[in-house]
């Protein structure tokens, strides 16, 4: 039976080359960046910040953005496609808005169907003159204002993305700006603020409540951007030894930012044997190297609370709950209505699918799983053009001597273009 072997450099983290990108442009002077991303929701990102004005280019491996300064974007000459990005619309939307231009966002089917009026409602009560499509939906319009107005926020639903919009916003706005977060989300953004020496205050107000204070405007003074490796991309590795039988693996230069690495502490909970060494700190991101073998694996509780720095795990949580003995609940899932796919039904739709006993109840999965291989037969997974899905189901087909066919692959260079090419180096017989 093929198992997984030997170790692998994992591509750089998609949430960190957003960033990367649109720090670099809202600098004074030019950026270089390393070990971007270069997959498809980063690239719209980058031809929205070139439509903007941004003078960015490529030089072998690396990107030289040409930043001009913040409030420094100029009137698009077309809509901005954001295609499948959610990262992309919302931060986009945010940096826009403080600039005085008029800017008309779209998106592919599945963004479409996204709530936009999560992070709309913050920039509408600063000022921003926005008109969404049936009030939630792109494509959308945003008239955007050097004196939006500066203020507090509070924000209820956990979102790194609407989070990380309003500082965008904010960067450009002359006053104070208060961001009071009731659960906390992941932090690169103030993480990647930090390493460019932008002043502002983090308080904790409690064991999950944070609040962000910014004082605009800011100029941002250039410096070089590496980007950490993707947690989310090593995840489908990291299962993938766990569920098959004598697999041993390193992933290296993946970012341990916690908010990001809770999937691993569920994973360990689980029973998996997993090891992680941090060897550096780069552009304000830990990052190491993460050991994995073979491990038989138990059902667990994963609680509600975890929620937000889970968010992009929970499909292949899902795989690894399908080969763990018992029965693992998964809770507090709303927000995975609100992905890619509704991915409480592309998960339960899928694995159901397969044969395996899926209950989904409110906002809770709950998943019966068995650590002794099972024999299926000839199964089509259906992605719902979810990258996260295909690249799930993808490596449960590895186990079960690829007899699940993916209906389409292709969603997967949304987040991981070199995922097949890395999955390759790892397969030995
Ligand atoms: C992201 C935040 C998360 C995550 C997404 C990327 C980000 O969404 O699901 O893939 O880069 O800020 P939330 O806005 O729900 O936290």
């Amino acid at each position: 039976m093929l198992k997984l072997k030997g170790s692998i450099k994992i591509s750089g983290d998609k949430s960190i080359s957003h960033r990367a990108l649109i720090f670099a442009s809202l600098s004074t002077g030019r950026v270089k960046i390393s070990n971007l991303l270069e997959s498809d929701d980063v690239m719209r990102t980058l031809n929205i910040l070139k439509e903007l004005g941004i003078k960015i280019v490529k030089k072998k491996t690396q990107w030289t953005v040409y930043g001009n300064g913040t409030g420094g974007y100029i009137q698009p000459s077309q809509v901005l496609d954001c295609g499948n990005s959610g990262t992309t619309s919302r931060l986009m939307m945010g940096a826009v808005s403080s600039n005085p231009i008029n800017c008309t966002f779209i998106g592919d089917n599945s963004l479409s169907k996204r709530s936009m009026s999560r992070l709309s409602i913050f920039l509408e009560k600063m000022g921003a003159g926005i008109k969404l499509t049936k009030k939630d939906f792109l494509p959308l319009h945003i008239d955007g204002d050097i004196n939006l107005i500066p203020m507090e926020h509070v924000m209820q639903k956990a979102s790194a993305q609407v989070k990380s919009a309003i500082i965008l916003a904010a960067l450009n706005l002359k006053g104070k700006t208060r961001i009071i977060e009731k659960r906390n989300t992941r932090d690169h953004t103030e993480r990647l603020m930090r390493y460019l020496k932008i002043n502002f205050k983090k308080k904790i107000l409690s064991k999950s409540s944070t609040s962000i204070e910014l004082n605009g405007p800011y100029e941002i003074k250039p410096r070089d951007i590496i980007v950490a490796g993707d947690p989310s991309s090593a995840a489908f590795f990291i299962v993938g030894a766990l569920i098959i039988p004598k697999s041993m693996i390193t992933l290296k230069n993946i970012a341990l930012n916690k908010s990001r690495i809770a999937f691993i502490d569920v994973l360990k909970k689980m029973g998996g044997k997993i090891k992680v060494k941090k060897t550096k700190t780069i552009s304000g991101e830990d990052v190491g190297n993460v050991q994995v073998s073979y491990s038989l694996l138990n059902a667990i509780e994963v609680k509600a609370s975890s929620s937000p720095y889970l968010i992009d795990e929970y499909p292949i949580l899902s795989i690894a709950a399908s080969q763990a003995k018992g029965v693992t609940v998964m809770k507090g899932l709303s927000e995975l209505r609100h992905k890619e796919s509704d991915r409480i039904k592309s998960i339960t739709t899928n694995l159901s699918k397969i044969g395996f006993k899926v209950i989904s109840k409110n906002d809770d999965i709950s998943i019966k799983g068995s650590n002794e291989l099972q024999v299926i037969n000839r199964k089509k997974i259906k992605t719902y053009g979810d990258h996260r899905i295909a690249m799930s189901f993808a490596i449960l087909s590895l186990l079960y001597k690829n007899k699940l066919i993916i209906d389409d692959e292709s969603c997967i260079s949304i987040s991981y273009p070199d995922f097949k090419k890395h999955l390759k180096k790892l397969s030995t017989n």
